[in-house]
């Protein structure tokens, strides 16, 4: 009896009589010898029928089988170099699940709105799903790494009352009648399971109104926010750079076959290891203008100036310190110069711009209502975040990884909108 089996376990089955489920990828007619490249979402295999070995309507149907149609196809797996993947199934039978209508995307070139009005079906591509892969890889990665390493996973909440990174990017809802907003971060409320568990982590999904149209925004996006009590900016900064080493080296190690079906020049990533340069932010602006990107001290980065820092360093830079004024209002000041953050952005390599932001927070009650006044915030909506300063309050640190820069960078992609399955940005909540 033949058993169905994945593309990807193709090598242990060898000589072996077997089924494979998947849909048409391409096909080519050489008369009495049909190729179908049969994709099942784990890789291609070509299928080749012969004519006199299958059934007579089988034959038919390899003949007029469409592109994406649904089909299931039985047949011996053999080794052989020249098909793609280095195996290939030697037909016996042939039954079509559902013969596909003309499938709109063809193998030419496309543009990126079109394709991305099919993106529900733009994903099937071997391109697409291999950055899927790796996205899946990357988050247990993270994962992983923060559950070994002591961190315990507490979610946060996505409807929520009032704003963690500034009230322009806020997605108002009506809550029955109330304000409320889709969560821009978890952090308010991992200071306050990091007070209840020591180390945690929230995963999830955040959103910015943001106005930007650039290759790096999305308005929904997932990030993971770590959080510690008991930690300042050095520890913040190390446990960022173990993390990011941990994944991208895990990433090279188990997608080598997407990054490869990517393209993706993997030489600069295998440079990512500890310790990643630190640059303070003085010293940033001074390189800066050095470097003929001009940037007035107070000022925060555009794309030009993480570009630039991205650009001459190997590795993930952490600059730190960046002036109060550009940051959140939950930053704690550096107390030898109160004027700056005790703050660290990371800005990847090879332009893919900040991947981290995070800092250390203000811990001091009287400090933290100053600042919400200057925000010109709503002080009741945070009273229970400012609990957290009435009881037991002690110095912390944390930051937030945003996932899909992170896949942009490892996966070496243009643009931000591939990295996740549905992306919702600016101009596109559609499909
Ligand atoms: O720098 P951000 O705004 O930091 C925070 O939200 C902190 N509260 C996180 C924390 O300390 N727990 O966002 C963190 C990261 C950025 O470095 C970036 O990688 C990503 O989230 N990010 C976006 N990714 C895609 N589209 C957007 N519009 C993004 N905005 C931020
Ligand atoms: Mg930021």
């Amino acid at each position: 009896m033949a058993l169905p089996i994945r593309i990807c376990d193709a090598a242990k089955h060898v000589g072996d009589e077997v089924i494979l489920r998947g849909w048409l990828y391409g096909r080519t007619d050489k008369g009495r010898l049909q190729f179908l490249l049969v994709r099942d979402g784990t890789g291609v295999m070509q299928a080749v029928v012969l004519e006199g070995s299958v059934p007579p309507e089988a034959f038919a149907a390899a003949r007029r089988v469409s592109q994406e149609s649904s089909l299931i196809v039985c047949g011996m797996v053999r080794q052989d170099r020249r098909a793609p993947g280095g195996y290939e199934l030697a037909v016996s039978n042939l039954e079509i699940v559902q013969l596909a209508q003309e499938y709109p995307i063809q193998p030419k070139e496309h543009g990126v709105d079109f394709l991305m009005d099919w993106r529900h079906l733009w994903i099937r591509s071997p391109r697409q799903a291999a950055i899927l892969r790796v996205r899946a890889h990357i988050i247990r990665a993270i994962r992983n790494w923060l559950d070994e390493h002591g961190f315990v996973n507490a979610d946060t909440p996505i409807i929520t009352p009032s704003a963690c990174e500034g009230t322009t990017t806020l997605f108002p809802i009506d809550y029955f009648g109330a304000p409320a907003y889709l969560t821009q971060s978890g952090q308010l409320y991992n200071e306050a399971t990091a007070m209840a568990l020591g180390k945690v982590y929230a995963f999830g999904p955040t959103f910015r109104a943001e106005k930007s149209k650039t290759r790096r925004h999305l308005t929904e996006f997932w990030m993971v926010e770590p959080e510690m009590a008991y930690a300042d900016l050095e520890e913040n900064m190390r446990v960022a750079e173990e993390l990011v080493s941990h994944v991208v080296q895990s990433t090279l190690q188990h997608c080598q076959r997407e990054l490869q079906e990517l393209e993706r020049d993997t030489k600069p990533l295998e440079r990512v290891c500890p310790p990643f340069p630190r640059l303070h932010y003085d010293e940033a602006v001074r390189l800066l203008n050095e470097w003929g990107v001009p940037l007035e001290w107070g000022d925060d980065f555009g794309a030009p100036h993480e570009t630039a820092i991205g650009e001459h360093f190997d590795k993930p830079v952490l600059v730190h310190r960046y002036p109060a004024k550009v940051k959140a209002f939950y930053m704690q000041p550096d107390p030898d110069r109160p004027e700056l953050s005790l703050s660290v952005d990371m800005i990847a390599p090879e332009g893919y711009g900040e991947i981290v932001g995070g800092g250390q927070r203000i811990h001091d009650l009287a400090l933290l209502e100053r600042r919400l006044q200057e925000h010109g915030l709503p002080r009741e909506a945070y009273e229970w975040y400012l609990d957290l300063r009435r009881y037991g309050s002690v110095p912390h640190s944390g930051f937030g990884l945003g996932l899909e820069r992170t896949v942009a960078w490892i996966c070496g992609l243009q643009h931000i909108r591939e990295t996740i399955p549905f992306p919702r940005t600016l101009g596109r909540v559609w499909p």
